[in-house]
């Protein structure tokens, strides 16, 4: 059977990567926009009787599922045999619960878009939090790949003395697999937060961090004050090489430049294209295909 991967202008270097390491055709996707707006999407080659791998990362997501949403429809009626979403950074998975009354719960609907229209999806490090699994949201076949060991290769050959800091009760399952590889010592710390832009990191002040290489590992960087507050607080206890590690590089606004102001060396995977990539997981997906 013919595979196929496609790719978006903006996900065409993973596309092309994953393409180039299987042995598999490379095919880009057109998706323009009509005067108003809208959507105009086009398959650049036949998919009729092929594995369809599409290859779209979904930060600001709202067009972007869109058209993943069209392409997989349309992949479909175009006769493909199967269709496959290769997101590395999966959008929504934080809205897991009602958070407020009468709220949607985003990720909850996300998945059931996605299982209308894909046969399966392949992603990193999604945000698990009151999820165990992907297979709680999707029905369709869910592939859970995890970044960690690029993350610990990282540490291992940049960082001297490296000490790993988890912000939050939710990065503990990321910071102890990292510390765990690297061989050295991770500490959790205690956060709250009040808004999107209010964070409090509960730190121990007795902790001291001179000649280490603090490496705050995190899944995401979103708005960036979960970082800049342990950055912060690190500081304040001596310590002087601090490195924000994240998986997903979501970066809402300002929230690189915050971080690179606090004297932080900011370092990412690429799951999403930005200049703190450093950290390759296109052989992930390759050896998960
Ligand atoms: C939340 O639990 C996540 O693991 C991250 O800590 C969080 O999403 C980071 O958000 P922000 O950069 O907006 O503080």
């Amino acid at each position: 059977m013919k595979r196929l991967v496609v790719g978006w202008a903006e996900s065409t270097g993973l596309a092309k990567a994953i393409a180039r390491k299987k042995g598999w055709k490379f095919s880009i996707l057109d998706a323009g926009r009509f005067p108003d707006g809208e959507i105009n999407l086009r398959f650049t080659c036949d998919v009729k009787g092929g594995e369809v791998y599409l290859v779209q990362t979904l930060h600001n997501p709202d067009e972007r599922l869109m058209e993943v949403f069209f392409a997989a429809h349309t992949a479909r009626e175009l006769g493909a045999k199967k269709i496959v979403l290769i997101a590395p950074y999966l959008c929504y998975m934080r809205q897991d619960k009602r958070f407020r009354p009468y709220e949607a719960v985003s990720s909850r609907i996300m998945a059931k878009m996605m299982n209308s229209c894909l046969d399966g999806i392949m992603t990193i490090d999604p945000h698990l939090h009151r999820y165990k699994s992907l297979r709680e949201i999707f029905t369709i076949e869910s592939k859970t790949l995890t970044a960690d060991g690029a993350l610990a290769d990282f540490i291992r050959k940049k960082l001297k003395n490296p000490l790993i800091i988890g912000p939050d009760a939710e990065s503990y399952q990321w910071a102890k697999d990292v510390a765990r590889m690297v061989g050295c010592e991770a500490i959790v710390l205690k956060k709250k937060r009040y808004t999107a832009k209010h964070v409090a990191i509960r730190m121990d002040k007795k902790l001291s961090f001179g000649g280490k290489s603090i490496a705050v590992i995190d899944d995401m960087i979103s708005t960036g004050h979960t970082m800049a507050e342990v950055v912060k607080d690190v500081k304040s206890l001596g310590g002087r090489k601090i490195y924000c590690i994240c998986i997903h590089p979501v970066f809402v606004n300002e929230a690189y430049g915050m971080l690179s102001r606090l004297g932080a060396k900011v370092i990412s995977s690429n799951t999403i294209p930005h200049k703190t990539n450093r950290i390759d997981i296109s052989d992930i997906i390759v050896k998960a295909l």
